[in-house]
């Protein structure tokens, strides 16, 4: 293998990467950024590999969510908040059923360039480049727009520098202590069924928590009670970026990505021997991959070689998108070549991008029975291969949008229009999320009790 080093992705053909008209715009953007304060730190990321790892060892469960892409337009604390705190309420549940620590990974602060599957978009006749993410081209269907402005890296890694500073005081300035479980409801998730079985188990939580403080555990002996670990993460696509916030860690002499606590390569730019994997072999972070049906099991075995040669566990983070009803066709044959293989990896789902639709009112859109269904088959199929199933991966914010149908709430075609402010893929609100961890809750109990049992 060639030496690697932060630029060595550049001699390897590159998908997905975005044209600029002025390459020395695009360079001195590149200075810029490589002189800026990295945004998270490399003993950070060792963290998150450690927790990981017990993922991987089926100690933990892994969950990871946030937007499909992250907006200039829809950035406020408020939203940050309220993506956080949904996916608290989600650990909370998740925590309790399976009796298990759940690592708890945002895609957020750094989610904003998407991979297309088409170079151009056609509107009324009128063709032109697609949108790519708020940091390379924007939304807005006009020539001019769709141009790709360096400018907007440095205006998404302010926006990425200032959501982390929150959510930083956000996992250890009060708000998440475990206290404050009832806090938590959303306003408009306190009717919902999803809200009110919420309710039930903040009640039991709170009663184990007063019942402990009896017992005399409080928050100076037990701090993770105070507080939580919250990690972030995004695809590594966009990699002029991802080179400037490359560093050497001084205390290791290791590289790491300093954008996210870890990156993954897409389902379209995992192509071995291209730049995006090239990339992230040589940095330390935990990296996931997505795995969607066209991936052989001997390529997945090569990219878990060229990615973690050394096999250490915590590294690789393996997630399938399949599709409801692809399942059982694609991914036995993965999780049995990885089984057979001896890597130690974490399997997790991500039942969002193999579901996506086209509402006949032209909305894109997920139905969360597809994503129920897809989960769950990925749950028996991992299981019955041998492995492990350690966590989840989706879309969803805590507003109350309507992009993806169905949940309790019984939202349908027709509510689409009302508010659908995705800027790209359809994601979950916060009453179908929360309706998703109780789902999937229901689903690791089981195990759960058995595991105690054999204890
Ligand atoms: C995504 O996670 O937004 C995405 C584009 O996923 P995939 O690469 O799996 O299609
Ligand atoms: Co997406």
């Amino acid at each position: 293998m060639t030496a690697w080093s932060p630029s060595s992705w550049r001699d390897r053909p590159g998908k997905q990467l975005p044209n600029y008209p002025d390459a020395g715009a695009l360079e001195a953007v590149e200075a810029e950024l490589a002189g800026r304060p990295p945004l998270v730190f490399a003993g950070e990321a060792r963290r998150l590999k450690r927790q990981l790892a017990n993922v991987a060892a089926g100690q933990a469960f892994l969950l990871q969510g946030g937007d499909c892409a992250e907006s200039f337009k829809e950035f406020s604390a408020a939203n940050v908040r309220d993506t956080f705190r949904v996916l608290l309420q989600m650990a909370v549940v998740m925590t309790f059923a399976a009796a298990k620590p759940v690592v708890k990974v945002g895609r957020i602060a750094g989610q904003f360039a998407k991979p297309r599957s088409s170079d151009t978009e056609t509107q009324d006749g009128v063709e032109l480049p697609s949108y790519r993410g708020d940091s390379i081209n924007d939304m807005a269907f006009t020539p001019e727009g769709r141009v790709p402005d360096p400018q907007r890296l440095i205006r998404a890694y302010d926006q990425s520098a200032a959501t982390l500073n929150l959510l930083r005081a956000l996992a250890s300035g009060g708000y998440a202590d475990l206290h404050n479980v009832h806090q938590w409801t959303l306003e408009f998730l306190s009717d919902s069924p999803a809200g009110e079985r919420y309710q039930e188990y903040a009640d039991r939580i709170s009663e184990a928590l007063a019942f402990m403080r009896a017992c005399g555990v409080t928050p100076d002996g037990a701090p993770s009670l105070e507080g939580v670990d919250f990690f972030t993460s995004h695809e590594a696509l966009h990699l002029p970026f991802e080179e400037a916030l490359t560093r050497m860690d001084s205390s290791s002499g290791r590289w790491y990505a300093t954008s996210a606590h870890l990156v993954w390569i897409g389902d379209r730019t995992r192509q071995p021997d291209h730049a995006h994997v090239e990339y992230c072999r040589g940095i330390e972070n935990p990296i996931g991959i997505k795995c969607g049906p066209t991936l052989p099991e001997d390529e997945l075995l090569q990219l878990i070689d060229t990615l973690n040669p050394q096999n250490e566990a915590g590294r690789i983070v393996l997630y399938a998108r399949m599709g409801a009803g692809k399942v059982e066709a694609h991914l036995p044959k993965l999780v049995r070549a990885v089984v057979k293989s001896g890597h130690q990896v974490v399997w997790a789902c991500d039942p969002m991008h193999g579901n996506t639709i086209k509402a006949s009112t032209g909305y894109k859109t997920r139905a969360f029975d597809s994503i129920l269904s897809e989960l769950r088959s990925f749950m028996d199929v991992v299981r019955a291969e041998g492995a492990e199933p350690g966590g989840v991966h989706f879309e969803m914010t805590g507003q109350n949008v309507t992009e993806c149908v169905g949940g309790s709430g019984g939202l349908a075609e027709a509510d689409l229009s009302s508010r659908y402010h995705t800027h790209c893929d359809p994601r979950m609100n916060a009453d179908q999320a929360l309706e998703m961890a109780f789902q999937i809750a229901d689903a690791l109990k089981p195990v759960a009790a058995e595991r105690r049992a054999a204890e």
